[in-house]
């Protein structure tokens, strides 16, 4: 369990997280929602410790990640940011490979290269393997960065709108995967996702921020209500349901 504790993030004049408290639970799928600017990639930041919390605390497994070194960290999760800076000339193949850098201390071995062959394999990146990063689409690109995240092979997988530029298809088959990670490896997956269809129908647990605080958070069917997801983005949503699946109503 990922597990934070009167979390505050920014000058307490105007903070950019105020007195956060959520738990997200261990090998299950968690949609951390919310409007721009809620605070979404600043809380999955702290949680990666690529910043520091003015005050609060935050625990995996038990671990105070506030006392890890960055050693423990990259063996505990992964992180794939919102925004991707590219080192222009590296191949798709060697990117993943760094993935494999806190098993392999730089040296791929034959279980590493079976890892990368698989995330090849998985995220469709077979005929991109030799390219250059700064040469992919925007959505070729993430996909590389993915599939990097996932050999690192870590109990936790933190994405940062993994959806962004996938197109459907990539993007029904990237919530399959990150479905099958958790139920076949017990992986905790957070993925910060804007489209409620992909969170409602695919996640177990939701964390929804709005202005920095937490609005709600919850197993999906109980916390995801039309109202609270009304609410939240300022703006009527429907649930219904379609082929078994609940459907958010909230284009027209
Ligand atoms: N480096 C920074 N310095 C100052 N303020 C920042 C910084 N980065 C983000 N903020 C502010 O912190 C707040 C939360 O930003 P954050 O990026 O966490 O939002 P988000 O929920 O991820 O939004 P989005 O859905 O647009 O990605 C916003 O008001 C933003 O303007
Ligand atoms: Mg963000």
């Amino acid at each position: 369990m990922i597990q934070v504790s009167n979390l505050s993030f920014g000058p307490a004049a105007n903070p950019i997280l105020q007195g956060i408290d959520a738990e997200i639970p261990a090998g299950r799928v968690t949609a951390l929602i919310g409007p721009n600017g809620a605070g979404k990639s600043t809380l999955l930041k702290l949680i990666a410790r690529q910043l520091t919390a003015s005050s609060g605390r935050i625990r995996m497994d038990g671990m105070d990640l506030a006392q890890t070194v960055p050693a423990q960290l990259a063996c505990k999760m992964a992180v794939v940011a919102q925004h991707l800076s590219v080192a222009s000339r590296v191949r798709v193949r060697d990117l993943i490979g760094f993935g494999r850098w806190p098993h392999s201390a730089g040296r791929l071995g034959v279980a590493d290269h079976a890892a990368i062959a698989n995330a090849v394999e998985l995220f469709d990146l077979g005929d991109l393997q030799t390219r250059f990063l700064d040469e992919l689409s925007g959505g070729q690109r993430q996909r590389a960065f993915i599939a990097m995240a996932y050999v690192q092979d870590t109990d936790w997988l933190l994405l940062d709108e993994p959806l962004n530029n996938l197109d459907l298809h990539h993007a029904r088959n990237l919530m399959a995967q990150l479905r099958h990670l958790t139920e076949l490896q017990g992986r905790g997956i957070v993925i910060v996702v804007h489209d409620l269809n992909y969170a409602i129908s695919w996640s177990d647990h939701v964390v929804a921020l709005r202005d920095g605080k937490v609005a709600f958070q919850g197993p999906v069917a109980a916390a995801a209500t039309a109202e609270r997801l009304s609410a939240l983005y300022q703006t009527p949503v429907a649930i219904t349901r379609l082929g078994g699946q609940p459907f958010a109503q909230y284009h027209r």
